[in-house]
């Protein structure tokens, strides 16, 4: 006779990427053990009652205790990153290894376990960021560190301290084909932006606003030719991250209908966020806002949820770049407004990611539930080699779930758990909040408190990527 249930869930609407049931779902010792009608008794039992309940989500792309070059300083660290992606319903989070220019890719993966250790409330992995391809690199360090279990890497082609030149994407595009990992890459045109940037400072349109004239959709739509047509040389697969609207979607529609593996990723601040929230004045305030890609407009918007509605999108991530607004160390370096060349990119959203998504999406009539999942956290474990341990609901998967309460929430920074002085998404109306979420069986945040033992995420290690691009979405 098998062990009694740790915990049984009872009359969950569960939903995966691909089918909806209503169900008991029963855990033993952090997985799912079970799942059918009137389950045993388990040691805990808990009435979802019909409420829908989903896969914990996995965000794969956030950045926490990110080394930044002084005196700029990520908000958050693995405690209270992790803390807001309970809360919020992800369970796992896949934030960057960076390898600083000169420097090796192993000390940057030894460095960043040592941010983390102890210190995550949700499991975590790496990807790796390779700043530097040098020979060593290249021969020795990634391919090792892939083979350990840090199997996807990204790359950037702007920001001067990280940016590669193509010449060395393919360098590291031919080890991601020899390894079989995932490359990620950051697509942005950084001469046009550097060009245009001093224009503008030339000009004196230095105010947060001209962050989004100086890195116009143009600047990202070549970047983005030229990352398919790199990897088409090398016959390799990417995702393109963050991407921000038409005229980059198109161009992955054209490379997926030559039928190349290109994977795209898009985030909130690209369905909910325009240019106009980085100002419409001169005012700092839109510092909050500034990120890159930077939002575009509503036109913009509606073609990132068809992508998500038709299957162009393979994940959903939040690009979760905590920096204070209101600090020496985050969008006021050292104090001072500064020119928007000069005010660290990115915005919070590691814990708004799912309820926006949910709300608007599931509930707004956008995308079906089973959608939902399958960005949110299918698709993800399956990009980074964490299916099916993570990613879905199935007996032997890690039991991290999520029960979800349909009720109305006035969205504010300060019913959230990360330690950013604002969201971009204050004052937003939303249908849907996690009403609970479940980290390998243990509660984690139910609904209105945290409730994580310290320190209770686990490191995991990659796969290989087993995922091919959707048919529809061409
Ligand atoms: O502005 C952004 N997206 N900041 C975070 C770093 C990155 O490029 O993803
Ligand atoms: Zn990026
Ligand atoms: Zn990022």
């Amino acid at each position: 006779m098998s062990a009694p249930l740790d915990c049984v869930i009872r009359n969950a609407r569960l939903a995966t990427a691909s089918d909806t049931v209503d169900c008991d779902i029963g855990i033993r010792a952090g997985r799912i053990a079970m799942l059918g009608d009137s389950l045993p008794q388990g040691s805990r039992e808990i009435d979802a009652a019909g409420r829908t309940v989903t896969p914990g989500g996995i965000d794969a792309h956030c950045h926490l205790d990110q080394p930044m070059e002084p005196p700029v300083r990520m908000a958050d660290n693995f405690d209270t990153g992790t803390r807001s992606a309970a809360c919020g319903g992800t369970t796992t989070v896949i934030p960057f290894a960076a390898q600083a220019k000169g420097a090796s890719l192993k000390a940057a993966v030894a460095d960043y376990h040592q941010r983390a250790d102890g210190k995550a409330h949700v499991d975590y992995a790496f990807h790796l960021i390779v700043s530097d391809p040098t020979e060593a690199v290249l021969t020795a360090e990634l391919p090792a560190l892939i083979r350990e279990g840090y199997t996807s890497f990204k790359l950037y082609m702007t920001y001067d301290d990280l940016k590669l030149d193509d010449g060395q994407i393919l360098d590291v595009l031919a080890v991601a084909r020899r390894e079989g990992a995932m490359a990620m890459i950051h697509a942005e045109n950084a001469d046009c932006i550097a060009w245009l940037t001093k224009k503008l400072e030339a000009a004196g349109q230095t105010a947060p606003r001209f962050h989004s004239h100086s890195r116009p959709m143009l600047v990202e739509r070549e970047a983005t030719h030229r990352a398919i047509s790199l990897a088409e040389l090398i016959d390799v697969p990417i995702l393109i991250v963050h991407v921000s609207g038409r005229e980059a979607v198109e161009q992955i529609r054209w490379a997926r209908g030559r039928g190349l593996k290109i994977f795209a990723e898009t985030c909130p601040q690209y369905l909910f966020l325009t240019a106009a929230d980085l100002g419409i004045d001169d005012s700092y305030l839109g510092a909050k806002c500034v990120c890159s890609p930077p939002p575009r407009d509503a036109s913009n918007q509606q073609v990132i949820w068809d992508g998500l509605a038709d299957g162009l999108f393979t994940v959903l991530s939040s690009d979760h770049a905590p920096f204070n607004y209101d600090d020496p160390a985050g969008k006021k370096p050292g104090g001072r407004e500064v020119p928007f060349a000069y005010i660290p990119n990115g915005i919070p959203g590691i814990e708004t990611r799912l309820p926006l998504l949910y709300s608007e999406g599931v509930l707004g009539g956008r995308i079906t539930i089973n959608r939902f999942v399958e960005l949110t956290s299918t698709q993800p474990a399956k990009a980074y080699g964490l299916h099916p341990r993570k990613g879905t609901i199935a007996v032997g998967s890690d039991a991290d779930l999520v029960i979800w309460d349909h009720r109305e929430v006035l969205l504010s920074n300060a019913m959230l758990h990360h330690a950013v002085d604002y969201t971009p998404y204050e004052g937003m109306s939303l249908r849907a909040w996690p009403g609970l979420t479940m980290l390998r069986g243990q509660i984690v945040w139910d609904g209105k408190q945290f409730t994580s033992p310290a320190g209770g995420g686990q490191f995991l290690r990659c796969g290989m990527p087993s995922i091919l691009p959707s048919g529809v979405g061409h």
